[in-house]
């Protein structure tokens, strides 16, 4: 890789996620976002992420620093012409995924073009691009300074050697790619959304409570975390949206969205990001 940034489209979560882990591997990285107060948020959380490592002396006040000078951020896409790699992870619609795509196809002519989108199709985005070989899907999953997985998304139209990139990208990230077609969900969503849509109607049935639907998961499977409280992590949005793909991807009636998970998005409950989901948060 050149000392040419990496591009991040999208300043949400995941946008400072993937920034965070790349000034943090020393790749310079230039984050794109349409909001200039979010952009200011980004860098904020970046900071206080990368502070959680110093504090556990994982790295150095210095280092810090100087992953911190790597980050560039604007509210201008051309900012990213000269990027060799743009990482995109703008919310999960696909009107405005593919507008991004085709404004980035004519941004870039030679850039690789990967999207963090977490079921959209790959196939149909690289359709909207000019050289639509080097679009890709790069999956990162939440928290993404923590959690060691890329799923690394061939479209129809993939070349090889945009995959290799992607991989060699991944790895120099310290991540563990894993190669996975085209497919709703791709691996991790098919069978971790569905989870957590049964698990949502455990609670609608009142078979049991949030609380012990966590507790039994975290105690009984070895989870981390609760599928609810991840659930709140992820986004109820995300959740219910990763659900609709799933049932118009496969037309199976067994990916049929939870009654109470559409009812909680419409009311506002979205989780930690909203401060109440199926938990509460301060
Ligand atoms: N930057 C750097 N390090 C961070 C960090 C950040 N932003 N956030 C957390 N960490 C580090 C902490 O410093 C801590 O390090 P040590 O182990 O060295 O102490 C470690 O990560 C764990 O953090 P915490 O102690 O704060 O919290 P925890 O032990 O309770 O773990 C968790 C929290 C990592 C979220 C864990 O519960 C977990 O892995 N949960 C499952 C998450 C999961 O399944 N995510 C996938 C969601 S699906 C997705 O993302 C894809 C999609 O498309 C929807």
């Amino acid at each position: 890789m050149s000392d040419k940034a990496i591009g991040v489209v999208g300043a949400g979560t995941m946008g400072q996620g993937i920034a965070q882990v790349l000034i943090s591997s020393g790749f310079n990285a230039q984050l794109y976002d349409v909001a200039d107060e979010q952009l200011g948020r980004a860098r904020s959380n970046i900071e206080k992420g990368l502070s959680k490592l110093v504090a556990k002396d994982k790295l150095s006040e210095a280092d810090k620093n100087a992953a911190l000078a790597r980050l560039s951020t604007s509210t201008a896409l051309d900012a990213l012409s000269d990027c060799e790699v743009i990482i995109e992870a703008a919310p999960e619609q696909p009107a405005l995924k593919e507008k991004l795509f085709r404004d980035l196809s004519h941004l870039s002519s030679d850039a690789i073009l990967a999207s963090n989108t977490s079921s959209l199709s790959l196939t149909r985005l690289a359709a909207v691009c000019e050289r639509p070989e080097r679009v890709v899907g790069m999956h990162f999953f939440n928290p993404v300074p923590v959690l060691k997985l890329v799923e690394v998304i061939r479209a129809e139209q993939t070349s090889d050697s945009t995959v290799e990139r992607i991989e060699r990208l991944a790895e120099a990230l310290g991540k563990t790619a894993v190669p996975v077609g085209d497919s709703p969900g791709f691996a991790v969503n098919r069978l971790l959304v569905p989870m957590i849509n049964e698990a949502a109607f455990l609670v609608q049935e009142g078979a049991a409570t949030p609380e012990a639907v966590d507790a039994a998961m975290k105690l009984g499977a070895a989870h981390p975390m609760g599928p609810l409280a991840l659930a709140d992590l992820i986004g109820l949005d995300v959740c219910l949206a990763i659900m609709n793909v799933l049932q118009d991807g496969f037309g199976d009636p067994k990916y049929r969205p939870c009654p109470l998970l559409k009812r909680m998005v419409d009311a506002g409950y979205l989780g930690r990001k909203t401060g109440r989901g199926f938990h509460r948060y301060d």
